[in-house]
C-alpha cells in the first residue's frame, strides 16, 4: 500500500488520519451529549476533561490532515460522475473540513469564556481564546451544541453518499479509503474487497 496518494487511491498516511479523525469524531459527539446530562460528579468533570483534551487533538490531527492533503495530489472522482455531482461532493469535502474546525475553536472559546482555561491531557494549558463573559459562554455553549447537530447531519449524508458509490454505482470511490483496499478493481476483486 503506498503511503502517499495517487491518482487512484487514498495512500495509508491519508486513510490512517481519516479513519483516526471519524472515530474521535464519533467519540467526542457521543460522550459530549452523555457528559452534559450527567449529574456533577468526580466523573462528569473528568469525562469534561477528556472532551477538551481529546478535542483539541482532533485539531492538531485535522491541521496535519489539511498540510497532508496540500502537499499530495488527490484520487480523481469517477469519469461516470455529472459536473454538479463532483461539485456536491467537494462542497460536501469543504463543509466537513469547517465543522470539524470550528467544533473545537467554539469548544475551546467557550471554556475561556467560562473563565477555564484549557488542560491537553495534564500536559500543557492551551491559552485563552477570549476574557471571561458570562454571555458569550452561553451564546459559545449555543453554537457548539448546533455545530454538533449539523455535523451529524453533514456526516451522515457523506457516509449515504459513501455507500451510494459502492451499491448503486459500484464505482472505488468507497474502496480507494478502506484501510485494506487498493482502490483497483482488479486487485480488489483478488483481495475479496
Ligand atoms: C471534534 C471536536 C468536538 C466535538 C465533536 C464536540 C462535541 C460536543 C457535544 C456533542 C457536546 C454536547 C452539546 C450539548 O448537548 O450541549 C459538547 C459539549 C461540550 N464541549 Fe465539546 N466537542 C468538541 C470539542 C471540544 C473542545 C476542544 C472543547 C474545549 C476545549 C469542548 C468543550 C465542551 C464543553 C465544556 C461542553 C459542555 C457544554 C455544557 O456544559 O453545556 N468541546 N461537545
Amino acid at each position: 500500500m503506498p503511503w502517499r496518494n495517487t491518482r487512484e487511491t487514498y495512500g495509508s498516511v491519508a486513510k490512517t488520519l481519516h479513519w483516526l479523525i471519524f472515530l474521535m469524531i464519533a467519540g467526542m459527539l457521543t460522550v459530549g451529549f452523555i457528559m452534559t446530562d450527567m449529574p456533577n460528579s468526580p466523573d462528569k468533570f473528568k469525562l469534561y476533561g477528556l472532551h477538551k483534551s481529546f478535542g483539541i487533538s482532533v485539531l492538531a490531527l485535522v491541521t496535519l490532515r489539511l498540510l497532508w492533503k496540500a502537499a499530495n495530489i488527490q484520487p480523481v472522482l469517477p469519469d461516470g460522475m455529472r459536473v454538479w455531482e463532483k461539485w456536491a461532493a467537494h462542497a460536501g469535502h469543504a463543509l466537513l473540513y469547517v465543522l470539524i474546525i470550528a467544533m473545537p475553536f467554539s469548544g475551546w472559546a467557550m471554556s475561556s469564556a467560562a473563565g477555564l482555561p484549557v488542560s491537553v491531557f495534564g500536559w500543557f494549558t492551551v491559552p485563552n481564546l477570549v476574557a471571561p463573559d458570562k454571555a458569550l459562554k452561553h451564546d459559545l455553549q449555543e453554537l457548539h451544541e448546533t455545530l454538533a447537530w449539523v455535523l451529524i447531519v453533514a456526516v451522515t449524508l457523506h457516509v449515504l453518499a459513501a455507500l451510494l458509490h459502492h451499491f448503486y454505482y459500484k464505482d472505488n470511490v468507497l474502496r480507494r479509503m478502506l484501510p485494506f483496499c487498493r482502490g483497483n478493481d482488479a486487485q480488489d476483486a483478488d483481495s475479496g474487497c
